[in-house]
């Protein structure tokens, strides 16, 4: 049984990691934190989680911390980097939700997340396995640090990863479209996330310069052997919950379809999670996140264009479970020696 803490409990991850890590077998929950919400009851907060649990939030602190075995930081990026030093050499593993140690290049983060200065633990950033399990299952094994990747960078880097590792990218970057819900924004939203703001929107936001195009380029690079740079605009719509992705890949061969499923069993025929949506008949023939919410479930697809040459392909998740909280357990599953879908075999509820 392993004691687990949940540092920034009271926000949407947070309360995703207490959901999931309560049906967890091999999971005590010792502590949950919140500044805000400090001796009350969690589910105050997580209504959902009325009658699962009688925790209470606790103030956080690296001491609180410290009395268990794996912390998961839940924290606004640029927070965790202030425990995760600490947490580390204390022989504690961590499992860190924010942006603070998914890239290698600490200078990346002057450019990516407007630090003054580069990372000041590049050695840590060394250690630190980007915790995309699908991708990265064998250094997951005994990891003490794993930096959970982005929910946006999730659905476009398994979305693009066959075609990266399978040579198909050329050197026109793929375009990256992303739609995602309000809850991506986190419980503490600014002013456009407010109902009035939100309902019927569909809009785009940091549409050339956005955070996650840092750690998607660094993974496609990595599975292509070359450097690889995309074209990402994301989106807000009018969803609480949920992430797609279109990927538009220009090639100079277009592939067979027979090509394409190979590819992609290649690389995630083993995976518990991964569902490749290409369907000639039924309601829902191509990825959708109707069919996904709730679950750490990855609905991937693809169609061929031949008279462009081009390769779409298609992601859905939930960015909260899959691009979040389903996906830092998932890791810390392989990490730790558990089934790799303990506490995360939820069936996507229909009709939603
Ligand atoms: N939302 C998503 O879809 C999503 C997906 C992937 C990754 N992420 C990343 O996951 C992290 C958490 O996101 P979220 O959406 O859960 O955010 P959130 O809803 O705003 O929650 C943030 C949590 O951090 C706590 N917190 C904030 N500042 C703190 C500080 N200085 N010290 C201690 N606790 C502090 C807050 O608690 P109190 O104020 O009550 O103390 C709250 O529990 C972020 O880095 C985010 O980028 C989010």
């Amino acid at each position: 049984m392993k004691k687990v803490c949940i540092v920034g409990a009271s926000g949407f991850t947070g309360g995703e990691l207490l959901r999931i890590l309560l049906q967890h077998r091999g999971v005590e929950i010792v502590c949950a934190t919140s500044r805000r919400f400090k001796g009350e009851y969690v589910y105050r907060v997580h209504p959902n989680l009325r009658g699962f649990t009688q925790l209470k939030f606790v103030e956080p602190s690296i001491d609180v911390a410290l009395k268990a075995d794996v912390v998961f930081l839940a924290l606004p990026h640029g927070e965790s980097v202030k425990w995760v030093p600490k947490l580390y050499e204390s022989g504690v593993a961590v499992f860190d939700l924010s942006a603070d140690f998914r890239l290698k290049d600490p200078n990346a983060y002057v450019e990516w997340y407007k630090w003054p200065q580069p990372h000041p633990y590049p050695d840590l950033l060394q250690k630190a396995v980007y915790g995309q399990p699908e991708l990265h299952r064998d250094e997951l094994v005994g990891a003490k640090l794993v930096a959970v990747p982005g929910c946006m960078a999730t659905a476009s880097i398994l979305m693009l990863a066959p075609l990266a590792k399978f040579g198909l990218l050329s050197d026109t970057p793929p375009v990256v479209d992303a739609k995602i819900g309000s809850s991506g924004a986190g419980a503490e939203g600014s002013v456009v996330d407010l109902h009035s703001f939100r309902t019927y929107v569909v809009r785009p936001y940091e549409p050339v310069h956005h955070r996650h195009i840092a750690e998607i380029e660094q993974e496609l690079t990595r599975l292509a052997g070359r450097k690889v740079r995309i074209a990402f605009t994301p989106h807000a719509v009018d969803i609480v919950r949920g992430i797609f992705t279109t990927g538009h890949v220009y090639v100079e061969k277009l592939p067979s379809e027979t090509d394409m499923w190979r590819y992609y069993r290649a690389l995630y025929g083993d995976s518990k999670f991964i569902r490749i949506v290409k369907d000639r008949l039924g309601i829902s023939r191509y990825p959708n996140v109707k069919y996904v919410l709730g679950t750490n479930i990855v609905d991937l697809g693809f169609e061929l264009d031949p008279r462009l040459n081009r390769v779409v392909t298609f992601a859905a998740i939930d960015n909260l479970v899959r691009g979040a909280a389903g996906q830092a357990v998932q890791a810390f599953n392989i990490a730790m020696g558990f089934p790799e879908d303990e506490g995360l075999r939820q069936i996507p509820i229909a009709p939603l």
